[in-house]
């Protein structure tokens, strides 16, 4: 990828209910949005086929499947979406099997794979519950070691995570971060959440932003402002 604008580490999350809905978000965000994530939600809607057509007119596209299955099953799945001409993919990244799955499915593609470390909406008791030890930030941390580590391109982690993730794995690793939110902005269900300056000062090469652009009554705006407070706490 060339260099990022502020515009380019932006990337909306399309998390609507119909194609339609999604095609005329996407037409009312116009150029103020180069990057759009298609996730579950989506693909059950006509989705692949809005990602097709993003990618015909230049925008850049992250399929957010977040695959877990056996490796045989992830590295048949990456290798079909990496024909797909999309540019990132989501895997957990939980295990080293399953990182080495994706990266063998991946081949010699230009695909970019990102391992979601622990999922944003999940808080210190919810990991207890699900039987782990470990923080959010002691977990995100292994699993983004183990990513790195294994040929993943990326990790998904929260802005609260940022900053130790690009000590750990320096400047090339990329870290791309949901659960953004302005300060006195609604949370929706997600727990560990941070400012759009607040996750590019920590490091964060790409902000995640659904609802707040989505659900905007005017979403052009709003992702206008979202770049402008990446852009200025890039050159701050
Ligand atoms: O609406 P909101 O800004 O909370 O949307 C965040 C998006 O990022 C959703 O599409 C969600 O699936 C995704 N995501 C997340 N946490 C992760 C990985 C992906 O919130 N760890």
């Amino acid at each position: 990828m060339t260099k990022r604008t502020a515009t380019d580490r932006l990337i909306v999350a399309l998390d609507m209910p119909t194609l339609n809905e999604a095609e005329r978000l996407v037409a009312r965000l116009g150029d103020s949005v180069t990057f759009y994530k298609v996730g579950l939600e989506l693909i059950f809607s006509g989705g692949l086929e809005l990602a097709a057509a993003l990618r015909e007119h230049g925008k850049q596209v992250f399929l957010d499947m977040k695959l877990l299955d056996i490796g045989n099953t992830v590295e048949r799945a990456v290798a079909n979406a990496s024909e797909l001409g999309v540019n990132f993919l989501t895997i957990h990244g939980h295990d080293q099997k399953t990182l080495h799955s994706a990266v063998a499915g991946r081949g010699n593609s230009n695909l970019k794979l990102l391992a979601v470390t622990v999922l944003t909406s999940l808080s210190g008791d919810d990991l207890k519950q699900q039987g782990t030890k470990l923080t959010p930030e002691e977990l995100v941390l292994h699993r983004a070691q183990l990513a790195f580590e294994n040929g993943f391109d990326g990790v998904i982690a929260s802005g609260q995570e940022a900053a130790r993730i690009r000590a750990a794995t320096g400047p090339d690793f990329l870290i791309v971060t949901p659960g953004i939110r302005f300060t006195g902005s609604a949370m929706d269900d997600q727990e560990r959440v941070m400012t759009p300056d607040h996750a590019i000062s920590a490091g964060a090469d790409y902000l995640v932003v659904g609802r707040p652009i989505t659900q905007a009554d005017d979403p052009y705006s709003a992702a206008q402002s979202f770049v402008q407070h990446i852009s200025d706490s890039l050159s701050s």
